[in-house]
C-alpha cells in the first residue's frame, strides 16, 4: 500500500519522548498523575444518558437522516438556546449546520474554503486542525503569535496586509485552548472590522464557551453587529456536558459559509446519529453541567494556588480546563515537562506542541482521572514541592 503524499505534510507528533516516558512510567507501576487529557473526567449526566434511552427507541432515529443541514428539533433547539445564551437570532434552516463534533466541521470548513495555493492564518500556540487540514489541502499557514502581554489575543495591526489580502480564512479560539485566554466582545468587534475591510472568513472555535467560572459567560463573536456577514462559529456539547464521546456539536453563522460547509459534508458524512442529536437539543435546555463545573474550579484553584505557591505569579482562567504556565527559568517546555514526568511523576504537555510560540509554557490539565476533590492535585503540588529543582 502506498499512502498519499499529503499524509506525509502533517507536522511530527512532538511528543514521541513524553509519550515514551508516559509508557515507561505506567509500565513501572509508578503513580502517575496525568495532567495532559483535555477530555473530562466525569460522566454524561444521568438525565442526559436517560433522554437519549428514549430517543433511541424512536425508530425515526435508526434511518439515515435525510434532512438538509441535520434533525430540525436539534437545530431549533439550538437556535433557541442561541438566543437565549447570546441573544442572537439564527435561522435554523440556513444559519444553523448539524456537526459530529465540532472538530470535524472545523476539518471540512477548511476543506470547503481553502484551495491549493490559499493561505489560512492560525495562531501560535493553537489547537492544530484547521493548520493541519489547510496542509494537506494544498494550502499554506501564516502563524500569527499569541503574546502573554496581550491577554493571548491576536493583534490584527501586526498582521502584514499583504497577507491579510491574501488570507482566505482566520481561525480564532476563545476560550482558548490551550492558553485558557478568553476574548471580550470588543476584541471581536476588532476582529470583525478587520475580516470586513480584507475578506477573510473567521472560524471562531467555541468548543469552551460553556466551561466558564467565578461568573464570566463567555460571549459569542456572532453577538457583534454584522458578524453573520463574515464568521461561522463552530459549538460543541463534547466539554459543556461531559459528551466528548459521543461527536456531536453545531455550526452557527454567515449561511455562505454554512452551506458551503454543508455541501462538503454531504459528500463526506450522514450526519450524526440522530437520536444523539435529539439529546443534544433536549440537552441543551434542560441538563445541568453545574457539579462538573464546580469540581473543575475547586482543581483550579488548588493547582494555582499551589504553583503560585512555588514561585509562579499566575492568575485563575475564566474558562476552559487549562492552566497554561510559563517554564521556570533554565528549562524548555520539553525539558520541563520531561523533568516533572520523571521527578515528580507528573505529567503535563510541553507548549511547542502547540506551535514555537508555545514553547516557554506547559499546558496542564484540569481534567484528571481518579481525582474526586482536588487530592490529586494536591498532591501534584507537593511531589513537584519536593521532585522539581525550580529557582525563579
Ligand atoms: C479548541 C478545541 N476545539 C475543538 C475541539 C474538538 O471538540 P469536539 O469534541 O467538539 O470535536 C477541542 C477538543 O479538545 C478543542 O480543544
Amino acid at each position: 500500500m502506498q499512502q498519499a503524499k499529503r499524509l506525509s505534510l502533517i507536522p511530527p507528533y512532538l511528543f514521541g519522548e513524553i509519550a515514551r516516558l508516559k509508557r515507561q512510567a505506567i509500565a513501572e507501576g509508578k503513580d502517575l498523575i496525568d495532567l495532559g487529557i483535555g477530555d473530562p473526567d466525569q460522566p454524561t449526566p444521568d438525565e442526559v444518558i436517560a433522554k437519549l434511552g428514549e430517543f433511541v427507541k424512536d425508530p425515526s432515529t435508526h434511518c439515515y437522516d435525510e434532512s438538509s443541514n441535520g434533525r430540525v428539533e436539534f437545530l431549533e433547539q439550538a437556535a433557541s438556546w442561541f438566543k437565549t445564551r447570546f441573544g442572537v437570532d439564527l435561522d435554523p434552516a440556513t444559519e444553523l449546520l448539524e456537526l459530529i463534533g465540532s472538530k470535524e466541521g472545523l476539518a471540512h470548513i477548511v476543506w470547503a474554503t481553502i484551495d491549493p495555493g490559499d493561505l489560512a492564518l492560525v495562531p501560535d500556540p493553537g489547537y492544530t486542525v484547521i493548520k493541519v487540514n489547510t496542509l494537506l489541502a494544498g494550502g499554506s499557514v501564516y502563524e500569527f503569535p499569541l503574546f502573554p502581554e496581550n491577554g493571548f489575543l491576536p493583534d490584527f495591526d501586526t498582521i502584514p496586509a499583504d497577507v491579510a489580502q491574501k488570507a482566505k480564512i482566520i481561525y480564532l479560539n476563545y476560550p482558548n485552548n490551550p492558553t485558557g485566554a478568553i476574548a471580550t466582545k470588543e476584541f471581536f468587534e476588532k476582529a470583525v472590522a478587520w475580516a470586513r475591510k480584507y475578506d477573510v472568513l473567521i472560524v471562531q472555535d467555541c468548543a469552551y464557551s460553556e466551561v466558564n467560572f467565578d461568573g464570566y459567560k463567555a460571549p459569542s463573536i456572532l453577538e457583534v453587529e454584522g458578524a453573520k456577514d463574515v464568521a461561522i462559529e463552530m459549538h460543541s456539547l463534547s466539554k459543556t456536558f461531559n459528551m466528548t464521546g459521543w461527536r456531536i456539536g453545531f455550526a452557527a453563522g454567515n449561511a455562505d459559509a454554512i452551506k458551503a460547509l454543508n455541501t462538503m459534508k454531504s459528500n463526506v458524512d450522514s450526519k450524526a446519529f440522530a437520536a444523539i442529536a435529539l439529546t443534544a437539543g433536549w440537552s441543551l435546555h434542560n441538563a445541568s453541567n453545574e457539579e462538573s463545573l464546580a469540581l473543575i474550579k475547586r482543581r483550579r484553584d488548588i493547582l494555582i494556588d499551589g504553583l503560585n505557591s512555588l514561585g509562579w505569579k499566575l492568575e485563575k482562567p475564566k474558562a476552559t480546563f487549562y492552566v497554561w504556565a510559563p517554564v521556570p527559568p533554565g528549562y524548555t517546555s520539553v525539558s520541563f515537562a520531561k523533568t516533572l514526568l520523571e521527578d515528580a511523576n507528573v505529567l503535563a504537555i510541553p507548549g511547542l506542541g502547540y506551535g514555537p510560540h508555545g514553547d516557554g509554557f506547559v499546558r496542564m490539565s484540569l481534567t484528571v482521572n481518579g481525582d474526586h476533590n482536588g487530592e490529586r492535585l494536591a498532591q501534584a503540588i507537593e511531589r513537584i514541592r519536593a521532585g522539581v529543582k525550580i529557582s525563579w
